[in-house]
């Protein structure tokens, strides 16, 4: 399963890249305004840290309006994915984005059918947002389990991109649903290397370490 950042912090992602386990990075408004930053400096220097994949968002609410926006993304460089919100016009301008080659990421999927209809339409990657649906409930993984097995029975070859992930037990659980991408935010990708028992292990093993005759010059 790939690794995703979510999030516009660049200095977030310079660390993630150089653990060398992100594969890719997504943001949205709320990430950019968050960043405090010009939109398209921030995603200018993302690109240039992540070769990956990179989702920027549209904002327009028509199709020819998503379709423009798009195209402007995609022009800054090669691995940006535009993404798209799940309604009706959305849907159009994925269409479209897809005849011109321009690969798409529907957001705010928070249905079954929504993921299939964004894959109909020809998205790159369908972004079913499990922790928001959590929040009023609703159990947002089996909406993930749902999508996997949907794309996977009729062949399309539309990723899925668990988004919304809230803490490490939802990429477990992702990575267990056949999700092909989990988007986390900084802290949960931290929180995923983290464990009492390894950081007990380290340090018991640093002390034993002293006793070893030549422990000061054997790396010398
Ligand atoms: O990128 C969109 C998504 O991951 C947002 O997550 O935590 O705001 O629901 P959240």
């Amino acid at each position: 399963m790939k690794i995703f950042l979510d999030t516009a912090e660049v200095e977030e992602i310079r660390q993630g890249v150089a653990m060398g386990v992100v594969d890719g990075v997504t943001t949205n408004p709320t990430l950019a305004a968050r960043a405090g930053r010009k939109f398209k400096d921030v995603v200018l220097e993302i690109v240039e840290i992540c070769s990956g994949p990179v989702s920027a968002e549209t904002v327009g609410l028509n199709a020819d309006q998503i379709v423009h926006e798009g195209r402007i993304l995609a022009k800054w460089a090669p691995n940006i994915i535009v993404k798209v919100p799940l309604m009706a016009e959305g849907l159009k301008a994925v269409k479209q984005l897809a005849s011109e080659g321009i690969k798409t990421n529907v957001t705010l999927v928070f249905s079954t059918n929504q993921a299939l209809l964004a894959a109909k339409a020809g998205a790159t990657f369908v972004s079913p947002f499990l922790g928001r649906l959590d929040d009023i409930g609703q159990d947002g993984m089996q909406m993930v389990r749902e999508t996997v097995e949907v794309f996977q029975t009729y062949g399309f070859e539309t990723e899925v991109l668990a988004a919304s992930i809230r803490h490490p037990l939802h990429v477990t659980q992702a990575a267990l649903a056949g999700a092909d991408i989990a988007t986390m935010p900084f802290k949960v990708l931290q929180q995923m290397i983290k464990h009492p028992l390894t950081d007990r292990g380290i340090d018991s093993f640093l002390e034993d370490w002293k006793k070893v005759p030549d422990a000061e010059t054997v790396f010398e």
